[in-house]
C-alpha cells in the first residue's frame, strides 16, 4: 500500500512504539510528543485502556499520525480503521490484509521470513514491520532480504536502541525503525522531561 510508504517516510527516523503503564503515563507522553513535534506514534494494544489512549493521542497530538499496534485479529483491525490513522501487526495474516485493502486503510503487516514477505507481497504489500528484528538476524538479515526483495521497504522493530538504530537506517531498504526506547517511563519523564524534549526535537527536525 502506498499510504504505508508515505507513513514510514513521515515517521522517519523512528516510529515510537508505546506500551503505556496507565492513562496518566499516556497523557504525559502525549503532551511531550505534541511539544516535541513527534510525527507518528504506534500505540500497542497491550493495556486494558489502550483504545482510550489512542483517543487521547488523537486529541492531544493532532498533528501526528496515531496508529494502533499489536493488531492481531479482525475485531481489533475494524476498530483501528474507525479510531486510528493506521494499523500495525507483528506478523502477517491474509485476513487482516484483505480487511485493510477493503477499508482502504494504511496497514503495515509484520514479517520475519522470506516466506512471509512473499505471502504479503502477493497481497500487494511492499512496506513491512520486520519483527522481532534484532532477535531474528538484525542488519545482516535485512541486507540479505534486499537481494530477492529489491522493492520491499522495512521498518525493523524489536531490540533496537539508541546505540544501534543508525546501523539499521544506513540500509537502503530501511526507511525508519520502530522502538520503545524513545517513549520515556513516568520516572524518566519526572527526572528529565527537558532532556526528552531536546532529544525528540533533534530526532525529528
Ligand atoms: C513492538 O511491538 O514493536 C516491540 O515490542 C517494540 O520492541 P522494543 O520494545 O524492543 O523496541
Amino acid at each position: 500500500m502506498n499510504d504505508a510508504l508515505t507513513l514510514v517516510k513521515k515517521t522517519a527516523p523512528v516510529m515510537p512504539v508505546a506500551q503505556f503503564k496507565s492513562l496518566d503515563h499516556a497523557r504525559a507522553c502525549a503532551e511531550l510528543f505534541a511539544e516535541a513535534g513527534v510525527p507518528a506514534v504506534e500505540i500497542t494494544l497491550r493495556h486494558a485502556d489502550a483504545w482510550q489512549m489512542v483517543k487521547m493521542f488523537k486529541d492531544l497530538v493532532p498533528n501526528a499520525l496515531i496508529g494502533v499496534g499489536t493488531v492481531l485479529n479482525r475485531r481489533q483491525m475494524l476498530r483501528a480503521v474507525d479510531e486510528a490513522d493506521f494499523a500495525v501487526s507483528p506478523g502477517f495474516s491474509r485476513e487482516l490484509s484483505m480487511l485493510a485493502h477493503k477499508t482502504l486503510s494504511t496497514y503495515i503487516p509484520g514479517v520475519a521470513t522470506a516466506t512471509e514477505i512473499m505471502a504479503a507481497m502477493a497481497e500487494e504489500h511492499s512496506v513491512f514491520k520486520m519483527y522481532p528484528a534484532t532477535a531474528i538476524g538484525g542488519v545482516a538479515l535485512l541486507k540479505a532480504m534486499s537481494g530477492p526483495f529489491a522493492d520491499a521497504v522495512f521498518c525493523p522493530t524489536g531490540g533496537i536502541s539508541q546505540a544501534n538504530y543508525h546501523d539499521y537506517l544506513a540500509l537502503p531498504n530501511v526507511h525508519c525503525v520502530g522502538g520503545s526506547w524513545i517513549v520515556p517511563s513516568e520516572e524518566a519523564l519526572a527526572k528529565d522531561r527537558e532532556g526528552y524534549v531536546t532529544m525528540l526535537k533533534d530526532l525529528y527536525q
